[in-house]
């Protein structure tokens, strides 16, 4: 049996009620903020995140599901490029060239691409066949496939049986042509005496890598460049959607994950810069857990600062790390040459000691940042959002400048970053765009719903009616449904095959409120009884009334 693959997951209803729960509060109050919804591809050029992600990060070094694409074979380049180097100036050597490239029946095999006669005849006739020459299939495939050598012997299969008469005594051959390299790639294929050409040249147009989107700030940010979206000004965009990541499976961590995400970009004249707009992303934020019911979070806060006081930090950090990173973990020791500040993602018990006694950045902010830093947290104080400062707070993505922070909620357990976001200024020009700050966020929803109160079965509308249909009566039943429908009513719709008993049963189990029984008797009358399932309550209700008596009107 196929099952799902290690890491992911199906979300079955009713636990699908949950999400859209989610993702309709998270809408309305994106819509409160003004943000609206972008929607970039699930997968991008695998550059793009290891230029802004970082290649030193877990994500970009070990966590990416990235494969080669379009390594494409361009067949009409080499069907063009035989048929130049075949065509024959021999006088009175017929070449008809390219006759079938799109063979009529019965060669309509998939790798025949033409039908060659070759041998000496009267070039002024070339319908009427050549003297000792011979017929071609020919196929161009970018290997010697099995696929590839099974169509061309159909094909000559084909070819014997009904073309005999006509070709007479001809002489058939079949022959695959491949790139000169691919004769040599696959030798332990029998070929069954089939003619394989080596034919030289460069028939693969370039690949590309490319990756599942481990995040989604690096394509809005892609999106806002490639879109010239400084235009608008200020851009706050929200998206929700699935990510990728190779992580270790565990409670609130899968391979497919989904975010809820938002990105405040734009030049900076648009305000992108104010610790204004940091603030009020993380009062947002606080408003949305708020309203999900979620109120036992903590937020934590951090400035990573500028690339020049990182630049001054990660001197220090490396002057700190010599004497100690030999008792250090192996990740460590190597992010201790190639990008010190990761070491603070260690999360192996040992080193903790070590990593509590190192530089902090909060150390090495220079004014501008130190003073953003400052108005930040004096608006989220004005607001009433609560927070708590961590300078050991340094994300696992590299594109972070001044404000980082988390969200984190205590059910969670070991995972328990329900979200995490901060600010990146330089990441447009990073990936060759115009300046243009940003902030934003993502929350893991997995995670979120997780942290939810509510059940399914409490947010889930079941129906408000079944509606039963006696023998015959299925039509009726469903113009019935369709009216209900129309006001908005839940309706469940059974089936005439069903027993009276089968149907209480099925209006039982789908939750529904009321049961609604057609007859022919009901129809006639235009007067339906209507039962109510949890009271026992049985009243014959006019067709008309119907829609009202079931809302409670
Ligand atoms: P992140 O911290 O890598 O940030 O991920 C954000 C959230 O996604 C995490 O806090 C967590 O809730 C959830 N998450 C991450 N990995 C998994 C997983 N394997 N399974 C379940 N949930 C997971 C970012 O992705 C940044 N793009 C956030 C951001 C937006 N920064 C600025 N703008």
């Amino acid at each position: 049996m196929i099952k799902a693959v290690r890491g992911t997951r199906d979300l079955l209803p009713p636990y699908t009620a949950l999400w859209n729960f989610v993702e309709a509060a998270v809408r309305d109050v994106f819509r409160a903020y003004n943000f609206q919804e972008i929607r970039t591809p699930i997968f991008e050029e695998t550059a793009l995140f290891s230029r802004s992600v970082g290649e030193e990060t877990d994500i970009v070094s070990k966590e990416m599901y990235t494969w080669e694409d379009g390594e494409r074979f361009n067949e009409k380049k080499m069907i063009d490029e035989w048929v130049a180097a075949n065509q024959s100036s021999e006088p009175g050597h017929v070449q008809l060239g390219r006759v079938n490239v799109n063979p009529n029946p019965p060669f309509q095999l998939d790798c025949i691409q033409l039908y060659v006669t070759r041998g000496l005849g009267d070039p002024s006739r070339p319908w009427a066949g050549a003297v000792g020459s011979r017929e071609e299939f020919v196929a161009f495939a970018p290997r010697i496939s099995p696929d590839a050598i099974a169509a061309l012997k159909k094909a000559l299969g084909i070819a014997r049986s009904q073309y005999a008469n006509q070709f007479g005594s001809y002489q058939i051959l079949l022959r695959l042509v491949v790139p000169d390299a691919a004769t040599r790639s696959s030798p332990w294929l029998n070929t069954e005496g089939l003619e394989v050409e080596g034919f030289p040249g460069d028939f693969f147009s370039s690949s590309q890598s490319l990756t599942l989107r481990p995040e989604n700030t690096a394509g809005v940010v892609r999106a806002y460049i490639e879109n010239h979206l400084w235009d608008r000004g200020l851009n706050k965009l929200y998206y929700i959607g699935p990510q990728f990541r190779r992580e270790r499976p565990q409670k609130g961590r899968y391979r497919q994950f989904y975010q809820i995400g938002a990105e405040v970009i734009g030049p900076a004249s648009a305000g992108s810069e104010s610790p204004a707009r940091d603030a009020e992303v993380l009062e947002m934020l606080a408003t949305l857990l708020d309203r999900l019911g979620i109120t036992d979070w903590n937020l934590e806060l951090n400035s990573v600062g500028c690339s020049s006081d990182r630049a001054k930090f990660n001197e220090a950090l490396r002057k700190a790390l010599e004497p100690v990173v030999g008792k250090m973990c192996a990740d460590c020791q190597r992010r201790a040459v190639t990008n010190p500040l990761r070491v603070f993602d260690c999360k192996v018990p040992e080193d903790q000691p070590i990593i509590e006694k190192l530089p902090r950045i909060s150390q090495f902010l220079d004014e501008p940042c130190r003073t953003h830093f400052e108005a930040v947290q004096a608006i989220l104080t004005k607001v009433g959002v609560r927070f708590s400062l961590n300078d050991r707070l340094v994300r696992g993505l590299d594109y972070y400048t001044r404000t980082a922070f988390e969200f984190t909620h205590g059910a969670l357990g070991a995972q328990n970053a329900i979200l995490g976001g901060g600010r990146y200024d330089g990441l447009s020009e990073a990936l060759g765009g115009p300046a243009a700050p940003g902030i934003g966020f993502a929350i893991g929803e997995d995670r979120l719903v997780m942290s939810l109160k509510e059940t399914a079965e409490g947010v889930l509308r079941k129906p408000d009616v079944y509606v039963a249909p006696m023998a015959g009566m299925n039509g009726e039943a469903a113009r019935l449904a369709r009216e209900l429908r129309q006001h908005d009513l839940v309706v469940e719709l059974g089936d005439e095959t069903f027993r009276l008993k089968k149907s209480f049963e099925a209006a039982t189990r789908a939750g529904a409120k009321y049961i609604l029984i057609v007859g022919e008797n009901e129809v006639k009358a235009d007067a339906f009884a209507v039962k109510n399932l949890a009271t026992g309550e049985q009243v014959q209700v006019a067709r008309a009334e119907l829609a009202g008596k079931i809302q409670g009107k």
